[in-house]
């Protein structure tokens, strides 16, 4: 049946044999939402602006043509120091000066320093410009320069590799925090609270606390309002009736367990810092405050170091089950329970640590296969399968829509799951089944292993440190490390088996 179905995602419509029914008729709630990958895409696009090499064809222009015409059409990933010169045309002197620039800004390269002189054509003068740049193609500047002067000539090209910064100490993610503005309710005049100013006001008070915030601080308590109570109440009681049916045991048990600690229940919003220490105890894990929407590139970072990054405001309440970006619902119904569950914990920090100081690309692919596991996964249990995705969990409608015969199932690969197109407009066509954590895992790290990366990196809880494998020392330390640790398993072992 599902390979009849398709999804036209602006109309959300499924269309199935002669017939067709909108997913509203179909399943309740759908949701527009935003994604990491599309975040992770942003990324690699905006590091990469004018790299197509489309630029104009170069005349001829002399002795140093072939410094420029290097067939490096694309800047990715490093930094060109430029030295440069040019003649004004005739006795324009200045003006020409005044292009010239202006086809550096337009280029978006920043011109670091400028000299002017007489040229040895007494009514013109000679410029000698230093700039450097990010982004564009030394060929494309090049080209747009002789349209604005005489005798353009590049002296000198030095190229810097790129190199990615990432935290190396959990302190470091106070840096990670760069958010994305796209689906903010000042901003998008399709979120549900575009025309609430109150709403709004409620949303950047509380974001407030996330700026803030500094790494080993309490996070500040939220006193939510008696709307906001309402719709958690509202999407926690709708959600909690498919639990049971739906999700995954290790999201059941841990979900039990957080009603029995007092954590969670219909009637009160967990505050984050007392989930935090529920959290701490049970995997390692802690939540941080987000202000909004994070970066692909620093929300992987954060599961490097056991810390999830979570928003603290409320969905808006016309619209309780349905938010374009995460809400402390989703966070908490949906994210929370499994970040509890040590092998689900483990899985989670392992794409963060894979996502250390990779290229955009690879960042890309990995919030894709962050997005159909942790976010939209399903897995086989006792012969059925069941949901852990938190973005599944947190949706009442797309949980009962994803678990039905409508979409289709695939086996889990990251190879091909890295590739896979999305849907972030309504419901996956397509979801991805684990065999279980544990083989998803596995999977995942033979997938990391071929992965092009500047260093190998391994955390140590010790010291809540990322370690550099990239010396005998370290590395030698590190096997110690391992190595006491398998004698102190192999021992118990043997004692039990006896
Ligand atoms: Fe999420």
């Amino acid at each position: 049946m599902s390979k009849n179905i398709s999804i036209k995602s602006r109309n959300r419509r499924i269309m199935m044999g002669k017939g067709s029914r909108s997913l509203e008729e179909i399943y309740e709630y759908p949701t527009r939402r935003t994604s990491l990958i599309e975040d992770a895409r942003r990324e690699s696009v905006r590091n990469s602006i004018d790299l197509s090499g489309t630029s104009p064809v170069l005349s001829p222009t002399g002795e140093n043509d072939d410094v420029f015409d290097d067939g490096i059409s694309p800047l990715f990933g490093a930094v060109r120091k430029l030295h440069i010169t040019f003649t004004s045309n005739g006795d324009e002197g200045f003006d020409t000066l005044r292009q010239g620039l202006k086809v550096f800004e337009a280029l978006n390269i920043s011109v670091t320093h400028v000299e002017s002189r007489p040229s040895k054509d007494p009514i013109k003068y000679d410029f000698f410009v230093q700039c450097e740049s990010k982004t564009g193609s030394t060929k494309t500047l090049m080209s747009n320069l002789h349209k604005v002067a005489e005798n353009v000539r590049l002296h000198k090209e030095e190229i810097t590799p790129r190199v990615i910064w990432f935290p190396k100490h959990i302190s470091e993610l106070d840096k990670c925090t760069h958010l994305l503005s796209q689906y903010e309710p000042q901003l998008d005049n399709d979120h549900p609270g575009f025309t609430d100013k109150n709403y709004r006001d409620r949303r950047q008070h509380i974001a407030q606390i996330a700026f803030d915030y500094k790494h080993s601080q309490p996070i500040p308590r939220v006193e939510y309002t008696d709307d906001e109570l309402k719709t958690w109440n509202f999407v926690y009681t709708q959600l909690k009736t498919l639990f049971i049916t739906h999700a995954c045991q290790e999201f059941v048990d841990s979900f039990n367990v957080l009603e029995k600690e007092g954590l969670y229940s219909e009637s009160s919003i967990p505050q984050l810092e007392d989930i935090t220490k529920f959290l701490k105890a049970k995997t390692g894990f802690q939540i941080r405050p987000v202000a909004g929407l994070l970066s692909a590139r620093d929300f992987l970072a954060s599961l490097a170091f056991r810390v999830f990054q979570a928003t603290q405001y409320v969905r808006h309440s016309s619209s309780p089950m349905h938010t374009p970006e995460p809400d402390c619902c989703h966070e908490l119904l949906g994210h929370v329970p499994l970040l509890a569950d040590a092998r689900f914990a483990q899985f989670s920090q392992e794409i963060g640590l894979a996502s250390l100081g990779v290229s955009d690309e690879d960042i890309t692919k990995l919030s894709t296969l962050y997005w159909f596991t942790v976010e939209f996964g399903l897995c086989k249990q006792n012969g059925e399968v069941k949901a852990y995705g938190a973005g599944l969990l947190s949706a009442f409608g797309e949980l009962k829509y994803a678990l039905s015969d409508l979409p289709e199932h695939r086996p889990f690969d990251p190879e091909v799951t890295a590739l896979q197109e999305y849907q972030d407009t309504t419901y996956q066509p397509i979801y991805y089944v684990s065999e279980s954590f544990q083989d998803a895992k596995e999977k995942l790290r033979t997938y990391v292993k071929n992965m092009k990366r500047p260093d190998n990196v391994v955390y140590d809880p010790y010291t809540q440190s990322i370690h550099l494998l990239d010396n005998s020392e370290t590395i030698k330390s590190v096997m110690i490390d391992i190595r006491s640790q398998v004698d102190a398993v192999t021992a118990a072992f043997e004692k039990l088996v006896g």
